[in-house]
């Protein structure tokens, strides 16, 4: 195991009508001037931002609201948010939705704390060294931004899509209801059901020896991902289901699987570059490029994959063939994606062949020369692995 710190600071309500809570967690978090972040129409017409309202004036908490965060959130709306919170001296930053609705909001909060470009933060110019606070009410289940200490923006100068990592991104709270999921679409559901499952992979393929006990803590919460995914795409408002599939998303990405534990996240890497070029959803994009990332890793460590195919994908084992093994686990994983209705191609985002080498371009602007630490990838092999996307 290697050594870690671990810094988790977030307070989590979970459970039904849990959104009631908001106006005394920001009572309790001293927030008395509210930017109150959210994406497109979905909290409009589930009803979720009224609820959410009521509950600001109940405990007397002034607030603005400020919508318009996109999938794949932008640059210009943060720089707009930033304005409005310093016109407002906002003192705390209330996102109500998704990823992409809570990373903008994380952004605003940095911005708004730093006097010059909050770009800089993004590209290596300036440290963070403080934000304003943030909480947050989920509404899907996926990104574990609700939790964790990154922040993804896309700049629109040269469409370049960058995550920043600081314990000031970790929000304060984060309210889970699981009621809230189930006006989902079911391709939403499956993107978040995989984004979750890749932010476990990403930990799980590892380089370190000796983790036993954090190799057991992924492998339980992918079968209990997988299980409940079935259940929740066939049944929508099956509520355990959806309850199994928030909080999994929650652990795969707050850090505590990671703990003790060198990351990869080279999929992540190669997938951001697919969403910035052709704005897919996040999720979607991981289930073309894991599955090809496993394929063309496969012989990196064959008994990892061979154990994660036994655990996790109940493929019978066979010890005189490992690599049999491990390579039925990663086709039951294939076979999983399409039967949530995941694409698994380029072909299936609408990715073009014919812009790999641009991707690749920018995937060294964004991470240099080289990716991960399961396997070193080059350039080479991110070429081979979005190749291999391509079948
Ligand atoms: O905008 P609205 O109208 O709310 O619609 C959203 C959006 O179209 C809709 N939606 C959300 N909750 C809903 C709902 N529709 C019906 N009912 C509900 N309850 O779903 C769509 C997707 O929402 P989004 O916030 O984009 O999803 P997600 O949570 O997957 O976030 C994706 C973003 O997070 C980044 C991704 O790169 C992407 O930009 N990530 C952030 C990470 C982090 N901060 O730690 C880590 C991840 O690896 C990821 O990179
Ligand atoms: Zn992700």
């Amino acid at each position: 195991m290697e050594n870690f710190r671990f810094y988790s600071p977030t307070e989590f309500v979970f459970g039904r009508q849990a959104e009631r809570e908001v106006g005394k967690l920001l009572q309790k978090h001293k927030a008395t001037r509210v930017l109150v972040h959210f994406g497109g129409g979905s909290i409009i017409q589930s009803g979720l931002l009224g609820r959410v309202e009521s509950a600001m004036k109940d405990a007397g908490v002034y607030y603005v609201l400020f919508g318009g965060a996109v999938p794949n959130p932008r640059s210009g709306l943060v720089y707009q948010g930033i304005e409005l919170a310093r016109a407002e001296q906002i003192d705390f930053v209330l996102a109500v939705g998704g990823g992409s609705a809570i990373d903008s909001a994380k952004a605003i909060a940095l911005g708004a704390a730093y006097p010059g470009d909050f770009w800089d933060l993004y590209d290596g110019k300036a440290k963070i060294v403080a934000a304003l606070p943030v909480g947050v009410v989920l509404t899907i289940p996926a990104a574990g931004s609700e939790a964790s200490a990154s922040a993804v923006i896309t700049h629109e100068k040269g469409m370049l899509k960058r995550g920043v990592l600081s314990d000031f991104n970790r929000p304060k709270f984060a309210i889970i209801n699981p009621e809230l999921t189930y006006t989902l679409p079911p391709y939403q559901t499956a993107a978040g059901v995989t984004d979750m499952m890749a932010h476990i992979f990403e930990r799980y393929l590892t380089p370190s020896k000796h983790v036993e006990l954090t190799d057991q803590l992924c492998e339980a919460t992918l079968r209990a991902i997988v299980g409940a995914a079935r259940i929740a795409i066939r049944e929508p408002l099956n509520y355990e289901a959806r309850a199994t599939i928030c909080w999994a998303g929650t652990i795969a990405h707050n850090g505590s699987l990671g703990v003790g534990r060198i990351e990869d996240w080279s999929t992540h890497g190669l997938e951001h570059e697919l969403s910035a070029l052709y704005d897919v959803t996040h999720g979607a994009g991981l289930a073309v490029m894991f599955p090809a990332f496993m394929k063309y890793t496969v012989d990196v460590d064959v008994e990892r994959y061979r154990r994660l195919a036994v655990n996790v994908w109940g493929v019978p084992d066979d010890p005189d063939h490992p690599k049999r093994v491990a390579l039925a686990g990663i086709a039951a994983f294939e076979a999983f994606l399409k039967d949530i209705g995941m694409p698994t191609t380029f072909e299936g985002i609408g990715a073009k062949r014919e812009d790999i080498e641009t991707l690749l371009d920018k995937l060294e602007i964004n991470r240099g020369k080289t990716l991960g630490s399961f396997m070193k990838l080059t350039r080479s092999d991110c070429r081979n692995i979005y190749l291999l996307a391509c079948e």
